[in-house]
């Protein structure tokens, strides 16, 4: 074979070789890290004929038409005439570029304005152009002869009459190590695999082995993982469990009565508005735990025996055996400090909550919350001060504050916010406090409850340093893709 320095295309040498491009593209790789082959982009504009220029090609130009028609007519037309044989858009288009060309003249000769033909020329590069694409298809630009351009060039102002199409084509050709390689040593193949008929007649000899290339481009691979937001969630769990708490779950549809009432929350509370609260139409209604309904009931009305003076308004049976979709994971701890009322209980949660919020980059509808109680004998607010401190420490926030606040179930009643040091802002992270008497003794809890319970979403968005609360939720694969599982460990400081 002839060896010599002159460039394929991709495409030509595909055709030679009678394999599709993308052989060639991976065999040219190949080539080119052992440095046997360059490869050059030449950028080339196609030039081919839009869709009025294949009627033009065929027809005519408008204009020609249109001199054609004056020159056959004597040199000289009324409007309506040449209108009415070469149709109302040929004449039209004809008229503009014949008049451009100073082909015509329009004069007015009385009401009637005609036309008059002053010039008449031979073929323009214009249709040169035009019949060389007809019986070409497509040319390349460079490949024109300087007035063929020039006609491309008037052309492309018109629309459609004809296509301009930048595409890059890639080149390969011989580098100087390649052309030097010395005759024989042309034939020693060079393979990837090593077969069990190359050691057992071996052949194996005769062949050169590729050497891998870890660094030859390859395309990304996405293994699966775990969604960011689910990777939070198993994150918060595992310090609970590592910090000594049980996982407890809840009904997502809850009865009003563990929702609001067994929280000391009274029936006209704005927090039960439909507004902020959905109801459920079908069941509307569930089965209330009746050995805790008059208690509930007494604790609201009177303060039963706790010494509180309660709400004192008329608690509502109808009230409180509504079906909600809970609107806070304490729903869940209280259930479940009503059925264990002895000490020691340490528990958590993160689940899904809902409530009627009208969904922006704030706010969603449905998101989950961290929520946790403990009971003991001697806990004390200073003890839940401590757990959240070292609870949010594990997750790498150490700049926790707390500062008063209210909830109508705890007493005293604080939030604890973060700073955070990206964002130079301090974030709320979640609400806590001791369970008042008014919670906690209809349900024959006799020892201090510290609780406290708070949005996840929006702790995810401080770690992931996102704006838009929505992102977790719209699978947008990019933005998925883009956070490396090992993401939040390393952030966190766990690895
Ligand atoms: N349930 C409260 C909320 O949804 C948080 C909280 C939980 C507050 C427990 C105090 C005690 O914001």
């Amino acid at each position: 074979m002839r060896r010599e320095g002159r460039a394929l295309s991709f495409e030509e040498a595909a055709n030679l070789l009678n394999r599709d491009v993308g052989t060639i593209a991976k065999t040219v790789q190949w080539l080119r890290e052992k440095n046997l082959v360059e490869v050059e982009v030449r950028t080339s504009n196609l030039v081919s004929l839009g869709s009025e220029g294949q009627i033009y090609s065929a027809d005519g130009l408008p204009e020609r038409r249109l001199i054609e028609m004056l020159s056959e007519a004597g040199g000289v037309a009324s409007i309506d005439e040449l209108k009415k044989s070469l149709g109302e858009d040929v004449f039209q288009i004809g008229l503009i570029w014949a008049k451009k060309n100073q082909w015509i003249n329009i004069e007015s000769t009385g009401p009637q304005k005609s036309v008059k033909l002053i010039h008449y020329p031979g073929e323009t590069s214009e249709e040169k152009l035009l019949k060389h694409l007809r019986e070409r298809g497509v040319v390349e630009f460079e490949d024109l002869g300087e007035d063929l351009k020039k006609a491309c060039m008037n052309l492309k102002t018109r629309q459609s009459v004809i296509n301009i199409d930048e595409v890059k084509r890639y080149y390969v050709r011989l580098t100087d190590k390649a052309l030097q390689i010395p005759e024989g040593e042309l034939h020693i193949q060079e393979v990837t695999r090593l077969t069990k008929d190359m050691l057992t007649s071996g052949s194996w000899r005769q062949y050169r082995f590729s050497r891998f290339d870890i660094s030859a481009p390859s395309k990304p691979i996405y293994a699966g993982k775990r969604h960011p937001l689910q990777r939070l969630i198993k994150i918060v769990k595992e310090i609970f469990v590592e910090m000594g708490f049980e996982e407890i779950r809840g009904p997502i549809v809850e009865l009003a009565f563990w929702n609001f009432d067994a929280l000391f929350q009274p029936q006209d509370h704005p927090a039960r508005d439909m507004h902020d609260t959905f109801y459920l139409n079908y069941p509307s209604t569930g089965q209330l735990p009746e050995n805790l309904v008059e208690r509930i009931k007494d604790a609201h009305e009177t303060g039963g025996s706790t010494g509180s003076l309660g709400w004192r308004y008329r608690w509502r049976r109808e009230e409180a055996d509504k079906l909600v979709l809970r609107t806070h994971t304490t729903a869940t701890t209280i259930r479940y400090l009503a059925e264990h009322p002895d000490p020691p209980v340490k528990v958590f949660s993160v689940d899904r909550i809902y409530r009627n919020e009208k969904v922006d980059w704030k706010h969603l509808a449905e998101f989950h919350q961290i929520e946790g109680i403990v009971m003991d004998k001697n806990v004390c607010f200073r003890d839940l001060i401590g757990l959240i401190k070292e609870f949010y420490s594990r997750l790498g926030l150490k700049d926790v504050r707390f500062r008063p606040s209210y909830f109508p179930y705890t007493e005293p009643s604080a939030e604890a916010i973060v700073y955070l040091r990206e964002k130079n802002t301090w974030l709320e992270l979640i609400g806590m406090g001791i369970f008042r008497p008014e919670v906690t003794q209809p349900l024959n809890v006799k020892y201090p409850v510290l609780a406290w319970g708070g949005g996840l979403e929006r702790l995810a968005l401080a770690l992931y340093n996102l704006e838009d609360i929505r992102t977790f939720y719209m699978n947008d694969l990019r933005w998925i893709r883009s956070i490396p599982s090992t993401y939040l460990d390393k952030k966190i400081g766990l690895s």
